[in-house]
């Protein structure tokens, strides 16, 4: 008997493990520099805390879970997403107690039932990050900005970026009914599914893929019309910072988003190259959850990107991550300064810092080579100069720049205190 792996289910081998490490570090480094922090959760979550969340009429808890009653039997699922678990550690450990605000990070596999397609699996992998606390629109602009800029270090280029709001407990309602209304009038030409849609839960029938239902929603009444005063304030005031930002994107008023929880801002990074898998990163703004969990009336915004969808673009575009360790080089020239700061590199070494050096007396040229290949962020250049000045030479290799930094304050310059 030959044993394979669970359909839509996949090992991941060396030689792409490496490409998976290097693409998690690099989130960890970009997301950790706005304030994410990482947490981890059990993949097994009790399976109401699903329904509650995500909504008993979305696709994903009506028919992707894989859930099982346990020997004590209670009712579990296979976490199917991400944000549902995060809100229920953070209501659980009490964090928000210590602090108004939390931002965290979370890298693992979801799983989902779907039919198996390129880009779409049944345990695929997510990168998600939810802030939990702030009802500035900034944050919602500042996580789509930061996913540009994540997507851009992993050289991304076709990609754009769609933004909606999709309203609040007082505006979406009204726009429900008259949405509802639409389709009432248009049944004739509506799948099954869509006209399910119309009693429960009328705005995915905007999502629909079904060719004649997309004929018949080409003049549907949009949301932007029916936002109440205070959903078009934060609307504006999202695309505002985006623009302060610099950050590109397009208004969709067609981004419905498959998952429940979601007010006001909800937006997905698009791409043109994986076919109908196009989404390769969704997200927005859940105010309200955290309250439903059972935990304090505080705002969140989050988004998860696909982490096998990103692979995949970063494969069709030839891309490989060269992963910048936050490497400092030391070019040291001549005896003396390999004396002198030896001990200095220890104790960098010693509080976590990353250093290489020159161990071979090299020309300052080919050392400053093997930094350049080494993907060094900083070089400091230390010759019979520096020795008799005691200070050192720092060099971004970002900027160019250089400053004097004496050999006292060189492990204070590099350790960060967090
Ligand atoms: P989502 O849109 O369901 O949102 O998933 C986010 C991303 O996960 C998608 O854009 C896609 O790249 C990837 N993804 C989803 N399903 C699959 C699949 N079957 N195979 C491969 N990749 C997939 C969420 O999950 C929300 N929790 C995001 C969020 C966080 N919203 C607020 N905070």
């Amino acid at each position: 008997m030959k044993y394979t792996s669970i359909k839509g289910m996949s090992d991941i081998m060396p030689p792409a493990s490496a490409a998976w490490r290097k693409l998690e570090n690099t989130a960890l480094t970009v997301f950790g520099s706005y304030g994410y922090k990482e947490v981890r959760t059990p993949m097994l979550e009790k399976t109401e805390l699903f329904i509650r969340s995500i909504g008993s009429d979305t696709a994903v808890v009506e028919k992707e879970m894989y859930s099982f009653k346990d020997q004590s039997d209670d009712m579990l699922s296979l976490r199917p997403e991400g944000t549902a678990s995060t809100v229920r550690a953070y209501i659980e450990s009490g964090a928000y107690q210590a602090e108004a605000v939390a931002k965290y990070i979370y890298i693992g596999p979801m799983f989902r039932r779907e039919r198996p397609q390129k880009g779409r699996y049944r345990q695929f992998h997510q990168i998600g990050v939810e802030a939990l606390g702030i009802a500035s629109p900034l944050i919602d602009a500042e996580q789509i900005a930061m996913c540009d800029h994540f997507f851009k270090e992993l050289g991304l280029k076709d990609y754009s970026i769609e933004i909606n709001s999709l309203g609040c407990k007082e505006c979406r309602p009204g726009y429900n009914k008259i949405f509802g209304d639409f389709l009432t009038s248009k049944k004739v030409h509506l799948c099954g599914d869509c006209l399910r849609r119309i009693e429960k839960n009328p705005l995915r029938a905007l999502d629909c893929k079904n060719p004649a239902c997309i004929e018949a929603m080409k003049d549907a009444p949009l949301i932007g019309e029916y936002l109440c005063g205070d959903c078009k304030a934060h609307m504006s005031e999202v695309q505002k910072y985006l623009k302060e930002l610099g950050t590109k994107f397009v208004v969709n008023q067609r981004i419905v988003r498959g998952l429940d929880y979601y007010v006001r801002t909800a937006f997905e990074f698009i791409t043109t190259k994986l076919g109908s898998q196009n989404a390769f990163g969704a997200g927005g703004r859940y105010d309200g959850l955290v309250k439903e969990l059972g935990g304090p009336d505080v705002s969140g915004v989050g988004f998860a990107l696909g982490v096998e969808r990103i692979l995949l673009l970063m494969e069709e575009g030839g891309l490989q991550l060269k992963e910048k360790e936050a490497l400092v080089f030391f070019a040291l020239m001549g005896e003396p300064a390999r004396e002198r700061l030896v001990p200095i590199i220890d104790k960098l070494r010693q509080d976590g810092v990353y250093v290489e050096l020159d161990y071979d007396n090299h020309s300052l040229k080919s050392q400053m080579r093997r930094a350049d290949k080494l993907f060094a962020h900083t070089v400091v250049i230390i010759g019979d100069e520096e020795i008799k000045k005691g200070v050192a030479i720092v060099r971004n290799m970002h900027t160019k720049e250089q400053e004097e930094v004496k050999f006292d304050d060189l492990v204070r310059h590099f350790v960060r205190v967090d």
